[in-house]
């Protein structure tokens, strides 16, 4: 079992879920981004230990607007975010996502939550003040000025072709039929 395994099985079991939705072989399979964040000073020395991690991707979806229109976009998701028991509270968990959220030079507003736990939307309240989120009938969540910040490129909304190439991996989300 690899560290992603073993992180990505520490994280369904913070979330109570079922099984990892994070593993080693769905990071080959799948053009995510992990983020893992490391504190060097951690013994055994020169190992260090792992704090956490924050898994994103871009995602197909059909999100409802505030008219409860259909809109086909493409936002940059986040998929699985986890800090250790013993480190969370301590502000680890912002200092990953921001350093996300500058190496993907996204805005707060513009992201899709996948399954956000009670924890994660807390996080996001305090830290970004998402609050209002956009009713919607698949598990993703975005907030209030998703629509006002999405732009040309990654993002939408937009009405492209399917891409058949770039199913993505099925969370329980709408996603584009192939
Ligand atoms: N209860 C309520 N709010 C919490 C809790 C908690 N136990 N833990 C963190 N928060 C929120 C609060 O807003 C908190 O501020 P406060 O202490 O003033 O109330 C804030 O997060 C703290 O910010 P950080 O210290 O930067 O966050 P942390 O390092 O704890 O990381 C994270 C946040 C990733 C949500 C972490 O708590 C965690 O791993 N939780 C368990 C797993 C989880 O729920 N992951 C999200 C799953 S959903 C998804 O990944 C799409």
């Amino acid at each position: 079992m690899t560290i992603i395994d073993e992180l990505g099985k520490a994280s369904a079991k913070a979330q109570h879920l079922p099984a990892p939705i994070t593993s080693a072989s769905r990071m080959q399979s799948n053009r995510h981004v992990m983020y893992i964040l490391k504190d060097t000073s951690a013994r055994p020395a020169g190992k260090g230990a792992i704090v956490g991690f924050l898994k994103v991707g871009y995602k197909k979806l059909f999100v409802l607007d505030d008219r409860e229109a259909h809109n086909e976009v493409e936002p940059l998701c986040i998929l699985d975010f986890y800090i250790h028991e013993s480190l969370q509270r301590h502000g680890h968990g912002r200092e990953l996502f921001q350093h996300m959220l500058q190496k993907e030079r996204v805005e707060p507003h513009q992201l899709a939550i996948d399954r956000p736990s009670q924890k994660l939307l807390k996080f996001l309240n305090k830290h970004y003040n998402l609050e209002t989120t956009v009713p919607q009938v698949n598990n993703f969540v975005i907030f209030e000025g998703f629509f006002a910040h999405q732009h040309q490129g990654h993002g939408g909304p937009r009405w492209p072709g399917w891409d058949h190439s770039t199913a993505p991996e099925s969370q329980g989300g709408l996603t584009a039929p192939t």
